[in-house]
Order: structure tokens, then C-alpha cells, then sequence
């Protein structure tokens, strides 16, 4: 499907999508739909592995865009980011420019704009956001990974690029993007994002998918699982959010650890989920051994 063709529908969108691999709800499509057509970014909130990073990815292929990929932590700082003079070669550039008394009749021209000649296009490294900006036709999809890893300071350098899709550098001027990049931000909620941030783009909450959904996207990932086990793979994992101890869990699997769970019993060429086939594969599921406890201990509820 062409992206015009993906962009002329809500439904056309989630069945662009689903040529991808992604099987996006109905409310998820919507507010793709919106920030495509809107041009506004759209922020994902959401637990781990639910599929906020794979949408970005998904949604590139489908408007046939380059992906450009910002992965967030604690302590990063704009020149990361946005853009930063490569200083080694401005000086070198510096250096070998002619002094001026080697040419002593003019004076004023020997002396030349010693800005100009270190604000360069050439000396200017140009990271993911200003790249997207620049980006050519079609343009960028930009995924400002795992933003609340980031510090609060980080947050004020988005600002101008999320409201109005330019970066002012001040020695050399505006860059306004040449295609308004697609742009996603994905966050895990480790802590509150700033409102000015939120001000800027639509808003997503990404949840769990039904267990229909599941199924579909382990039965689109694991082919080689029968029909009845990815049915129980996704009907455990969807008991195991559910259940009344649920919260007893310190993080529940996401859909990466159902698709990766089911791939794992496929390898041990399990027919069905029984106890011990479950105790021993509980590693794909849950990566804490209070978690992989907690599991055992409500066994029997699970495979009921
Ligand atoms: N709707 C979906 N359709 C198809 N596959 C999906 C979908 N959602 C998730 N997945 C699968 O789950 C995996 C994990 O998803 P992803 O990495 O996007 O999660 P995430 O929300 O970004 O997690 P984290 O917060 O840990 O980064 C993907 O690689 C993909 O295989
Ligand atoms: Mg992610």
C-alpha cells in the first residue's frame, strides 16, 4: 500500500499496518491517524513491551520513510541530540587559515570573518533530530526513544523541535524542517514527563492487547506454533495480568515476552502448558526471581 493509501483511512491504516507485522487496535490507529494527519507527535505511554517502539519502526516501512532513532538516558545532553560544532576541525580549519600579517598591503581583507569561517556547514554533526529536519522527501520518521530516561533538563531541548519543527543554533541560524518528520515519542513512565512536552503532542496509552490480539500477533511471529498452543500461551499470559495477585507481580510480561515465550516452547517442542513445562520455561516470562516465585506459587490458579 502506498503511505497516501495508508494515510486515507483509519482502516486503511491499521491494514497498512498489519502488512508490516503490527496489528494495532482500532484506538491506537486513531491516534497514529491524527498525528499523521495532523502533523502533531505523538507520545506513547505505556509498560514495557507493548509495542511502542515496534509502532515507530512499523510505521516507517509503511510511509516508506527512514527511520532516525533517539535512544534517551539519564544524563544525555543536547549536542547528543540536536547538533555540535566538531571543534577538532574547526581549529585545524583555524590554523591553516593565512594569518594576517603574511599579507601586509591589505589588512582588512587578510583579517577574514573568523566566524564565518568556523560556523561551516561542514563543521556542523548533525545528530537524529536536526538529521530529521533535514531530511529530503519523503522525509524522517523520528522515535525519541524511552524519553522519561532522560533528565528533566533534556526536556526543555525538545520544546521548539516538537512545537514547531525547527532548532535555532545561534551561531549559523533557524533550521525549519524541509518534510515535517513523523515523530514518536515512547515512554515506560518511570516518571512524569514535563506538561510543556505533553502540550506539544497527542497522547496515547498503550495497555496490554486482549487476548485475541495476542494470539494474532504470536500466531503472526511463532507460525511454527500450533493453533492450541499459541491459544494457551496467550491465554495464560492474559490470566497472569488479570489475576487477583497480579499485582504481586514487580512487572508482568509484555507481548515480547509472549511471542518469545512461545518460540521457547516451540524449540523444546511442547505439545501443551503443564506445570513443569511452565516452571522451567519461566525465565522467558519474568526476569525476577521473586516474579518467577510468585508464579509458581499460583501455578495451579494459572493452568486451571
Ligand atoms: N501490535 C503488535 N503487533 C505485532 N508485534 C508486536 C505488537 N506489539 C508488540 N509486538 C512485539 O513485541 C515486541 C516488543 O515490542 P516493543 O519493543 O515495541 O515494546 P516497547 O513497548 O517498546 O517496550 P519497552 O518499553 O521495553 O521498550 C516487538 O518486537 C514485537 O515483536
Ligand atoms: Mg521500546
Amino acid at each position: 500500500m502506498s503511505p497516501a493509501g495508508a494515510l486515507a483511512s483509519i482502516d486503511a491504516l491499521v491494514a497498512a499496518l498489519a502488512q508490516e507485522g503490527y496489528l494495532a487496535e482500532r484506538r491506537l490507529a486513531t491516534a497514529v491517524f491524527l498525528a499523521l494527519r495532523l502533523e502533531r507527535p505523538l507520545l506513547l505511554e505505556g509498560a514495557p513491551g507493548v509495542g511502542k517502539t515496534e509502532l515507530a519502526k512499523a510505521l516507517a516501512r509503511v510511509m516508506q520513510r527512514q527511520m532516525l532513532r533517539l535512544q534517551c538516558y539519564d544524563g544525555m545532553e543536547q549536542r547528543e541530540a540536536l547538533y555540535e560544532w566538531n571543534h577538532a576541525a574547526q581549529l585545524l580549519h583555524l590554523r591553516a587559515m593565512p594569518s594576517p600579517t603574511e599579507n601586509a598591503t591589505d589588512t582588512a581583507a587578510a583579517t577574514p570573518n573568523l566566524e564565518q569561517a568556523v560556523y561551516q556547514d561542514r563543521f556542523l554533526i548533525r545528530r537524529p533530530l536536526l538529521q530529521a529536519l533535514d531530511m529530503p522527501a519523503p522525509g524522517a520518521v523520528l522515535l525519541i526513544d524511552e524519553v522519561d530516561r532522560a533528565d528533566e533538563p533534556f526536556e526543555a531541548f525538545l520544546l521548539e523541535y516538537l512545537g514547531e519543527y525547527q532548532i535555532s543554533i545561534p551561531e549559523w541560524g533557524t533550521v525549519k524542517a524541509t518534510v515535517t518528520p513523523i515523530t514518536i515519542l515512547t515512554s515506560n513512565r518511570t516518571r512524569d514527563l514535563h506538561d510543556a512536552v505533553k502540550r506539544r503532542c497527542l497522547f496515547h496509552w498503550m495497555d496490554y492487547p486482549d487476548q485475541a490480539r495476542e494470539l494474532a500477533i504470536v500466531r503472526a511471529q511463532v507460525p511454527q506454533a500450533s493453533e492450541a498452543l499459541a491459544l494457551q500461551v496467550a491465554e495464560f499470559v492474559a490470566k497472569v495480568r488479570s489475576a487477583a495477585f497480579a499485582s504481586h507481580f514487580e512487572r508482568l510480561p509484555g507481548i515480547a515476552e509472549s511471542v518469545e515465550w512461545a518460540r521457547a516452547l516451540v524449540m523444546l517442542q511442547a505439545q501443551n502448558l503443564d506445570a513443569p513445562c511452565v516452571v522451567d520455561t519461566a525465565g522467558v516470562l519474568f526476569k525476577q526471581q521473586d516474579d518467577v516465585l510468585t508464579l509458581q506459587s499460583h501455578l495451579d490458579a494459572l493452568l486451571a
